[in-house]
Order: structure tokens, then sequence, then C-alpha cells
């Protein structure tokens, strides 16, 4: 199988990629974009982790495109994606778990004021608050997929009241309290004093965090968002944090990465600024994914994780 491996990377992150993939598939012959586009015809596979644009068309043998991200909002972004190829997307327990251990550290650092105690230490300010316990401090983690079920579990365990929130209903894991539709949203979200993005970044989510959505909020709650940078009005969340209406931000995704220098996320004494790093891809969990969805398409076996492209997700 040939299979052609491009995306947003270094030279390093390129070979490093190719290792991994090839360890895991010593059968297939892998090409970098300039190898395939000498051979097109003979393309019959792309591993992509958002690729520049135009990358994948003019590959007629193309049977699967298998995404090194959980997200492919910028790969459906890219107007010259083959229509009728099986576009797949990442999903790997060891991503979930990574973004479970991102998501209980906001959330207890939250809970416990933690970034308010960092804050005071900048000021050599010394000030107790009082301890809140995990169960009176109800989370709502908007999406029930993958990761936001992931999460969901871990705050479950550490004893927070955990509602999810999803597009449709499904099963309910234990101990959290399954919600879909808008109405259900609005109404869990005054009671959440901590809310954590873990939507996909589609035209139904985009903007979803916007001054509305957080003056609905309890006041100074707390807003984690780890999935797009296009689902938060920044100027909005800006105001309700200046405003008191947000207590503290936890933003490891943004409307441009790297974050520009001058935003003022930066310097925000109630932001807290990662580099999109919540859950990255783990080579060496998820070239073994990768691989058994090519072996897949290879030998008309059934395809895991493909994206439905009319939903965006
Ligand atoms: P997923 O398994 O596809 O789950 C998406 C969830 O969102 C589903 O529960 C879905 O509802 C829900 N949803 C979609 N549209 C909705 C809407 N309009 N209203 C309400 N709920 C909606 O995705 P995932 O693997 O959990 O990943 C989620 C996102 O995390 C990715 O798309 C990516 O943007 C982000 N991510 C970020 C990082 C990072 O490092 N920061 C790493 C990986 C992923 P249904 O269950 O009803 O379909
Ligand atoms: C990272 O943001 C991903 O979508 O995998």
């Amino acid at each position: 199988m040939n299979v052609l491996l491009c995306g947003d990377f270094d030279a390093a992150e390129q070979a490093a990629w190719q290792q991994a993939l090839a360890a895991a598939m010593p059968e297939a012959r892998w090409w970098t974009l300039a190898e395939a586009r000498a051979r097109p015809a003979e393309v019959q596979a792309a591993v992509v982790a958002n690729p520049p644009p135009g990358s994948l068309q003019g590959l007629p043998a193309l049977r699967l495109i298998q995404s090194l991200w959980a997200g492919v909002d910028r790969l459906l972004a890219d107007a010259t994606l083959p229509a009728g190829v099986p576009l797949a997307r990442m999903v790997d327990p060891a991503m979930n778990a990574a973004m479970a251990e991102t998501a209980l550290w906001a959330t207890l650092a939250l809970q416990r004021d933690f970034f308010a105690y960092a804050r005071q230490q900048r000021q050599g300010r010394w000030q107790q608050h009082a301890q809140r316990r995990a169960d009176e401090w109800p989370v709502l983690v908007l999406g029930q997929g993958e990761m936001g079920r992931a999460v969901a579990r871990a705050l479950v365990g550490m004893g927070f009241p955990v509602s999810g929130w999803s597009r449709t209903a499904g099963p309910a894991d234990p101990g959290v309290t399954r919600i879909a539709g808008e109405a259900a949203l609005w109404q869990a979200l005054p009671r959440a004093r901590v809310l954590i993005n873990l939507l996909p970044l589609t035209a139904q989510t985009t903007g979803l965090l916007d001054a509305r959505l957080l003056a609905a909020l309890p006041r100074g709650a707390g807003v984690v968002n780890l999935a797009r940078g296009r689902h938060v009005v920044d100027a909005d969340l800006l105001a309700a944090l200046d405003s008191g209406q947000v207590g503290h931000a936890v933003l490891d995704v943004f409307h441009a990465e790297p974050l520009p220098p001058a935003h003022p996320f930066w310097t925000h004494e109630r932001v807290t600024v990662l580099p999109h790093v919540a859950a990255q891809t783990d080579e060496r969990s998820a070239a073994a994914v990768a691989v058994a969805n090519l072996r897949a398409a290879r030998d008309g076996g059934s395809l895991r994780h493909l994206v439905q492209r009319e939903r965006g997700y």
C-alpha cells in the first residue's frame, strides 16, 4: 500500500511520524507530498495532520484519508478535499486520557482557588480563601463524545457533580447527568461553577461561548476551552472576565495559533494560556490506530471513526 504522509509538520515531526508508522506497518510505502505528486495514480491512502489545502486533490486511487488529529474542522474547510473518499479522525484512548488529565487539573485549580493563589504569589499576598468541596462544585461539559465522556468520567471520579451536554441524547456514564438540546443547555448553565468545552467546531458551535451564554453562568464561574478557539467570542470573554462574571478562564486553543504576542489573553491576570497541548496526539499509540484503519481499507474491512461530513464531525 502506498501511503501519503503529510501535515503541518516540521522535518523532525515528519521523520518521527514516518518512523512510528513504518514500524507499525512495515509492508507499506510511506511517501512525502513531493513523492506522491510524482506518482499520484499510485497513492492509495493518506495519513494527514492538517496538511496544506489542496494536498489531497488529484489522487484518483485514494481510498482512505486518516487524520492524526481528533478534530477535523481544518480538513473539512479545504474545499478541494476529495468528496467521495472516507475520512477518519483520530480516536485514541491515550489522547482521551491526556484530555481528562488537563480538564481535571483545570477544574481542581478552579474549585480550590489555586489560580487565585498563583496570582496572590505574584503580588506577595498571603490570603486564605474558604476551602470548597468537589461535591458542591457542579461542572458542565459541552460535548459527550470521546473526549467529553473521558473528562466527565474523570470528574465524577473526583466527586464533582457532572452534567454532559451533547447534540443527541445518548447513554450516560455512571454518575454523569446526560443532557441534550438547546433548552437543556440553558437550564444547566446557571448551576455550572465550571464550564468545559469539548465540542467539535461546526457551523452550529462556532461562537457558542458568547456574551449571552457567559451571562447565564453563575457569577465567578470558571471557563475551560480545550476544543477550538473559534468556539469563543474573545471580546465577550474578555468583557466577562473584566466584569467578574467569569472568574478565570483556562484556554488551550485560540482563533489564531500561536496566540499573537499582542493578544490580551497573554497578560490577563485571570486567564491561563496553554499552547494547544490539552491532548497531543501520541505517536506511540496513534500510529497503531491509523494503521488498523489503513489495513481495513486495504483488505476491505470496516473502517472506524469515520467523519460524517454533512454534520461537520
Ligand atoms: P466527538 O467524539 O466527535 O464528540 C463530539 C461531541 O460533541 C458529541 O457528543 C456531539 O454530540 C457533540 N456535539 C456536536 N455538535 C453539537 C452541537 N451542535 N450541540 C451539542 N453537542 C454537539 O469528538 P471528540 O473526540 O470528543 O473531540 C471533540 C473536540 O475536541 C475535537 O473536535 C477537537 O476540536 C477538540 N480536541 C482538542 C484537543 C486539544 O489538544 N486541545 C485535542 C483533541 C481534540 P452527539 O454525541 O450527539 O453526536
Ligand atoms: C487537536 O486539537 C486535535 O484535534 O487532535
